[in-house]
């Protein structure tokens, strides 16, 4: 067998959000195909990287108070804690803000400046006079200039499917700072594409990518490439273009680099040779997995920049479809939109591997994670099949032999057949059909299963724990098990690692497809997987429709922002005479840019008179008065009146947050107005 060396990549996640269990696909499809190839016995690499770099981590710093710094390094041990909790297992995991990719872009952007391939013009944008820095389209919304459908992005029309250019908006705003947009030359840094198209169009159809991706490239391919713009102005947060102070690499320039940077630190780390992996004509191998929607910045753009610095293409960009949630579009109200932490705080992360090997294929298709059916297959497939067989067998072989393992296989001819599947089951996974692979495992499994059922070691036992026929049987089983775990590893590791335990075995390899366990004592059998119980994923739904409103995971919470005020006693706070209020009425206070004018309803006092009071309270960005009129809240009642501007206000309600964010307190059902709350 030629030995393989590769390099393998995973596209590098958004340092602003957290890791979903739509990310996780793809993560999960690389992770098994490198876990594969190594048990064959081949070279992998396999790195990735937060991508931190672009206007939105920017704002997200600036919102959370803290520098962008700060932010992707507290989220890119996030993403990374995340994937190794779901076994994807990187070499490294490094961050595209780095030394190393600064070098690596300035000097990769120097080769396409050396070779002619950047061309510099004007361009008009719109710029947030307010906010001062130019507006992406997905920072600018208005009305739809086609169907007059308000609140829609610069660039299409959720309403009407149309697109346009963010100047046909009607009445556009900032969504930053909510400034009218103005239209601002700049000059911007262009990446010369078009002259690729020959060499894109060949490349393309070379079998770098599934046929219905090469497909969908020659389709852009036809219509016409563009050159790239690859410069965005300061305020921006990336890397400086070498000689044009104030101009920035556009995020997507230097993020694909970022699997070069990685590697590099790797290099660093262990004393490997990066121009081994990377330089043109080099025999290793070059993979990166990644989602359909960023298919066209890695084999147009990225093989366009890596030829002409004198790097070698990718061998292939392997892609994954979209995950879909019981049919539909993950959501966040229906409680679909499910992230790994949530996932791993209730479910073995396992299950969800083998629910994604179970169904994916090398063609970039959707692939729908239906509840149901993941219980179903689960439970059917690993507790009831795999780990059944283990569990069967080796009560017996304690009992009846010391642990100890046949000296011959009583049941060779099956044993033959699971050994001949090896080379199918291994072109599966080596072409990325992992349903197929385990299609098969679980025929496979099946048989040993109806094996053991139909010479029932158990009825042998009762009347001779040591008749050698049921060390026979049991030995046979296990030693099918054995191969069956060996075939499963790259998709269970955490199980099969417990399983040589158990065992007592040297780490499989692939290689061990070829060998039996005889005259061999076993450890005591634990179980290695448990039933995945219903309730289960109800808590995962329930929890991730509960954290809809919590504060996005990206940015660091309010603490790091306004941190608890100094201790207080307990008589300190219980001056504070806290109440349940109606709000009666609500209205808009002319001159007033957050205030609204509420009329409280306090219950009423001794003699059973209505108490009422006057408060004008900043929550106008987040509520209009209609919405507000016979909502319960909680008000500071005994705060003494203050003058303000516009009349005077007779306490405060409570409400938490700032701008857009302000959440009314309101109290958890119906208290009456004038309940003291403590
Ligand atoms: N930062 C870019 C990638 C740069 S690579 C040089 C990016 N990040 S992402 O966080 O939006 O997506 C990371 C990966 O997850 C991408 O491969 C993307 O296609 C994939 N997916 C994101 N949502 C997904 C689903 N719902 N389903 C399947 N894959 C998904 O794109
Ligand atoms: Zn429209």
């Amino acid at each position: 067998m030629n030995r393989r060396d590769i390099l393998v990549t995973n596209a590098l996640p958004y340092a602003n959000g957290p890791i979903h269990l739509g990310h996780l696909l793809g993560y999960i499809q690389a992770d098994i195909w490198v876990r594969f190839q190594r048990l064959r016995g081949h070279t992998v690499h396999y790195v990735c990287a937060d991508d931190a770099h672009g206007t939105g981590i920017m704002l997200s710093a600036e919102k959370a108070g803290i520098t962008p710094e700060a932010l992707i390094e507290g989220v890119r041990q996030e993403h990374h804690r995340d994937f190794q909790r779901f076994g994807v297992e990187f070499d490294i995991y490094h961050s595209t803000h780095s030394e190393e990719n600064r070098v690596l872009s300035g000097y990769i952007y120097e080769r396409l400046q050396a070779a002619g391939k950047i061309a510099t013009r004007s361009i008009t944008q719109l710029y947030d006079p307010e906010r001062q820095l130019f507006l992406s389209d997905r920072f600018i919304k208005g009305t739809c200039p086609k169907c007059k459908a308000p609140d829609q992005y610069g660039d299409n029309c959720e309403v009407c499917s149309s697109t346009y250019a963010a100047t046909d908006l009607i009445e556009p705003r900032s969504t930053i700072s909510g400034a009218t947009p103005v239209p601002r030359e700049s000059l911007h840094y262009f990446f010369r594409l078009p002259e690729f198209t020959a060499f894109l169009s060949d490349w393309t159809r070379s079998g770098v990518v599934a046929p219905a991706i090469a497909n969908k490239l020659s389709e852009w391919l036809q219509g016409g490439l563009q050159e790239w713009d690859i410069s965005r102005d300061a305020p921006y947060f990336g890397f400086e273009i070498p000689g044009a102070p104030g101009k920035y690499f556009y995020v997507w320039l230097d993020a694909p680099i970022g699997y070069m940077a990685s590697f590099k630190k790797l290099c660093e780390e262990r004393g490997l040779d990066f121009g081994a992996y990377w330089n043109a004509g080099t025999p290793t191998e070059l993979w990166h997995f990644i989602g359909k929607d960023i298919v066209n910045f890695h084999a147009l753009f990225w093989p366009a920049m890596l030829t002409t610095a004198g790097f070698k293409t990718p061998t292939h960009i392997s892609v994954n479809g979209f995950l879909t949630v019981n049919g539909q579009k993950m959501s966040k109200s229906r409680g679909t939109f499910i992230t790994a932490d949530t996932f791993q705080d209730h479910i073995d992360p396992q299950t969800l591997r083998y629910y994604f090997a179970s169904k994916l294929g090398a063609t970039p298709d959707d692939l729908d994670l239906n509840l149901e059916d993941f219980l179903q297959k689960v439970n059917a497939d690993l507790v009831g099949k795999l780990v059944n067989i283990a569990s069967r067998c080796a009560g017996f072989i304690h009992k009846g032999f010391g642990g100890k393992l046949a000296a011959s296989d009583g049941e060779a001819a099956l044993t033959l057949e699971f050994q001949e599947a090896a080379a199918e089951i291994a072109a599966n996974y080596d072409a990325r059909e992992y349903a197929k692979a385990l299609r098969l495992i679980m025929a496979l499994a099946d048989k040993a299963n109806a094996m053991i059922a139909e010479k029932a070691p158990w009825t042998l036992a009762k009347n001779n724990p040591q008749d050698p026929a049921v060390q026979s049987i049991c030995s046979s089983g296990l030693n099918l098990f054995r191969l069956l775990v060996l075939y499963l590893k790259p998709v269970l590791p955490a199980l099969a690692a417990q399983a040589e335990s158990f065992l007592g075995i040297a780490p499989l390899c692939w290689d061990d497809a070829g060998t039996i366990l005889l005259d061999h004592s076993i450890k005591i059998f634990a179980p290695l997987m448990q039933r995945v119980e219903l309730k289960q994923v109800d808590a995962v739904i329930e929890a991730s429709k509960s954290s809809l409103e919590s504060a996005p995971q990206d940015s660091p919470g309010p603490l790091a922002k306004e941190p608890i005020a100094a201790e207080i006693e307990f008589p300190d706070f219980a001056k504070v005479d806290l109440r349940v209020v109606k709000i009666l009425h609500a209205e808009q206070v002319e001159g007033a840019d957050k205030l609204l004018k509420l009329t409280l309803d306090l219950g009423a006092d001794a003699n059973g008179k209505p108490v009422t009071r006057t408060v004008f309270s900043g929550i106008k960005s987040a509520y209009a008065p209609e919405q507000l009129i016979g909502k319960l809240s909680v008000m500071a009642a005994n705060l003494k009146a203050r003058k303000m501007k516009f009349g005077v206000s007779e306490g405060m309600i409570l409400a938490a947050g700032e701008g857009q964010e302000i959440f009314l307190m309101t109290p958890d059902g119906a208290a009456k107005p004038g309940t003291r709350v403590t």
